[in-house]
């Protein structure tokens, strides 16, 4: 159990292939709540081993060319991660783990990563903030079969996702 200290830094952890206007949304609410916030860019390949659309290095510079585009306010910063979450919390010293709730389908699989990462690291709280209803519908794999069909996203994602979706898909 943490000793009852207040919790001043959190992490928002992902794997933001690519970052939306969902992710942005929940960074800004967490940043909110608490003065220090890390955004932390999971490095883990996609599933079944495939490739991600955008690197670990291109996905953190679209966060913080995002983050920018939208006024980076002091105390949010950008780090990418490999390995457990929990560790990963320990070396930034971080007291909790923001994520976004969009609906019901969410929540049993974040239930499943909050109660293991519990049982890993009791001391970090797990907290949930429910996304804008405006971005409810909106996510990273949405976006990648949208402008691989070749639509426009600009509703979707910041300007530097926007640009760098072109160019990839063109
Ligand atoms: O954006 P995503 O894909 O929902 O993010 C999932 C992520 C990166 C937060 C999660 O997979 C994670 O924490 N990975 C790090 C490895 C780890 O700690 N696994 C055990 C906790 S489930």
């Amino acid at each position: 159990m943490n000793e009852q200290t207040h919790v001043t830094h959190v992490v928002v952890p992902g794997t933001f292939d690519p970052v939306t206007f969902g992710h942005i949304d929940v960074i800004m609410r967490a940043h909110r709540l608490f003065p220090l916030v890390t955004v932390a860019v999971a490095a883990s390949p996609g599933k079944n081993g495939t490739a991600r659309t955008f690197s670990l290095d291109e996905r953190v510079e679209l966060i913080r060319a995002s983050l920018e585009e939208a006024g980076m306010p002091d105390g949010i910063d950008v780090q990418p991660f490999s390995g457990l979450l929990m560790d990963f919390c320990r070396e930034v010293g971080a007291g909790g783990v923001v994520k976004g709730l969009r609906a019901m389908t969410d929540f049993e699989y974040e239930l499943q990563q909050a109660d293991l990462n519990y049982r890993l690291s009791p001391g970090v709280e797990s907290i949930f903030v429910m996304g804008s209803p405006e971005f409810g519908y909106v996510s990273s794999s949405i976006v990648r079969e949208l402008a691989a069909l070749g639509s426009d996203v600009d509703f979707l994602v910041p300007k530097p996702v926007a640009q760098a979706l072109r160019r990839r898909f063109g």
